[in-house]
């Protein structure tokens, strides 16, 4: 059962279906996607600062509350921070429908004692665009002969396990 679980995981990555893998603190997104960049800490904080390539304002978090008073523009209607998640030292923002632009470093930086969280986020045009670019039929007519390949292959491993 965990076989194949695993073989259709790999076949949707072959057909790009699912979305880039995470580790810890890089992420990948496609253009257009959401991310929650966590930001944990063991106790409650009175100050933290979101920031976006060392000085680019995402939103502050000082006692207890969202200020977004001189938010970057990047950021205007895109970020989502958690309230009731502050009291448990969670203080993990959500990005929405990301740019190439908020690609780089966030570090999510704690005032009082000098801490800080260092996380990098990927962003990557979505590859059915890419296709589109290439614009070549016969390019077309061969993934196309791919995807019905992996899906032939799909359906016999499924046969097969
Ligand atoms: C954000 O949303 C507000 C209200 O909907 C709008 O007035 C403002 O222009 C938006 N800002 C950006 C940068 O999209
Ligand atoms: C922190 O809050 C975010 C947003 O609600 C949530 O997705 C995440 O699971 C939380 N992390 C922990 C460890 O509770
Ligand atoms: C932040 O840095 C990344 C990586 O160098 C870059 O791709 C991105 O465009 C930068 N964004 C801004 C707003 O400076
Ligand atoms: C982001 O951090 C990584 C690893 O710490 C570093 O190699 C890279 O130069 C940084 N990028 C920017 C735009 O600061
Ligand atoms: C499409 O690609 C083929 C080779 O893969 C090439 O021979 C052909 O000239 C290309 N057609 C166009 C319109 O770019």
């Amino acid at each position: 059962m965990e076989l194949r679980c695993c073989i259709i995981v790999l076949l949707l990555h072959l057909t790009g279906k699912v979305s880039l893998q995470d580790s810890a603190n890089k992420f990948e997104r496609f253009v257009g996607d959401s991310v929650i960049l966590p930001c944990l800490y063991e106790n409650k904080q009175s100050n933290v600062l979101w920031r976006h390539n060392v000085s680019r304002k995402v939103l502050n978090i000082i006692n207890d509350k969202l200020s977004l008073e001189n938010q970057d523009t990047i950021f205007q209607n895109r970020t989502e921070s958690f309230s009731s998640e502050y009291p448990k030292g969670n203080y993990s923002v959500m990005l929405k429908n990301v740019e190439l632009i908020h690609a780089g470093n966030y570090t999510c930086f704690i005032e009082k004692s000098d801490e800080e969280k260092k996380l990098q986020l990927f962003v990557k045009e979505k590859p059915e665009k890419n296709i589109q670019k290439l614009g070549n039929s016969s390019m077309n007519a061969k993934s196309q002969k791919n995807m019905a390949f992996l899906i032939a292959l799909l359906g016999l491993t499924l046969h097969l396990i």
